[in-house]
């Protein structure tokens, strides 16, 4: 029987390095070590607390995220993606309230490629969510030149880069007060459990200033990294930094060994799958999580 457990944040390596090697290509485009690299701005003991790991014995068979109280993204290992008794043991787990993974109420559950816990969950009542499309570039073959000058961001940029994400996300005005804690937690991401896997870019317009952003994450040599996040400075859409920094981010994961750079986008975010398009990502077949209602 899969056992429910919360690790400590001395964990963390071990279930980075777990997920990394449950990446490959043709696979699902599931939980990545980059996604808990990404979360890990909120510190380590925080990512350690809001993961959920089943494990027989000493082995990691699931590991799901709860981004935020209501969303569990969940990978599962490659050979028990139909696995049922497994299955069963999560679907117990997420849908018992003393379970210590979500409380009463609407949730939502990312499990993409987990076959068995999704046909459950679905004769269970959850319902599809809004679409989501997977998108990878192969990096086999050389990637060209991105029509923009693009560094590795260093803990100097710490300002400029989160910047830059929060006028993309966000758009509201960056104060003080809100610059003193982004820039706090990049460092701490930057610098966290995960960092030997990220490499964060931030990109330039031909005066030199600042426009784009992307975080890329090593899930290993030969395996895909992901792209978490991509930006581009709200005054600057929609002049090619967007595709720019996309190729930037396929060649710097070249260089990092990853066989292919992959990323997910809401459907709904159309301008977001275009950008990856035009930069020779190719779109695979949408997905859906699932949600319950009550
Ligand atoms: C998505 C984002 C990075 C795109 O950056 P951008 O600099 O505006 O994109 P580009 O100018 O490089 O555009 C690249 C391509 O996408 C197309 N595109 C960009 N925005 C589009 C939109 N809203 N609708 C349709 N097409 C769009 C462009 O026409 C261009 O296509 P082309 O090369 O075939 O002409 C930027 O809009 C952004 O930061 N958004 C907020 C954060 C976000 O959603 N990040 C991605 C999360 S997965």
């Amino acid at each position: 029987m899969a056992q429910l457990t919360v690790p400590q944040a001395s964990d963390l390596t071990e279930i980075g390095n777990t997920l990394g090697q449950w990446q490959s290509d043709g696979a699902p485009i599931h939980l990545h070590p980059g996604d808990l690299g990404w979360y890990s701005l909120r510190g380590a003991e925080t990512t350690a607390r809001d993961l959920r790991v089943w494990r027989t014995g000493g082995d990691i068979l699931a590991v799901g995220l709860l981004d935020g109280a209501n969303l569990l993204r969940l990978a599962v290992h490659p050979s028990l993606r139909r696995d049922d008794s497994l299955a069963r043991d999560i679907q117990s787990d997420i849908e018992s309230p003393n379970a210590r993974v979500f409380a009463d109420g609407a949730a939502i559950v990312e499990a993409r490629g987990a076959a068995a816990l999704c046909d459950r969950l679905t004769e269970s009542g959850w319902a599809t969510d809004e679409p989501w499309t997977p998108l990878q570039r192969d990096l086999s073959q050389a990637v060209e030149a991105p029509d923009m000058t693009v560094v590795t961001a260093s803990a100097g940029d710490a300002e400029a880069w989160t910047s830059i994400h929060w006028s993309a996300f966000r758009g509201t005005p960056y104060t003080k007060d809100d610059t003193a804690k982004f820039t706090g937690r990049w460092r701490t991401m930057s610098t966290g459990p995960f960092s030997s896997r990220a490499r964060n870019l931030l990109g330039y317009d031909n005066s030199g200033l600042p426009v784009a952003v992307a975080t890329v994450w090593s899930a290993g040599p030969s395996r895909p990294g992901l792209l978490e996040p991509v930006a581009v400075h709200r005054d600057h859409q929609g002049r090619g930094f967007g595709k720019a920094i996309a190729i930037a981010a396929a060649k710097n994961l070249q260089q990092m060994g990853s066989s292919a750079a992959s990323v997910a986008a809401e459907s709904a975010n159309t301008g977001a799958v275009a950008t990856y398009v035009a930069a020779g990502f190719i779109p695979h077949a949408e997905v859906r999580d699932l949600r319950r209602e009550r």
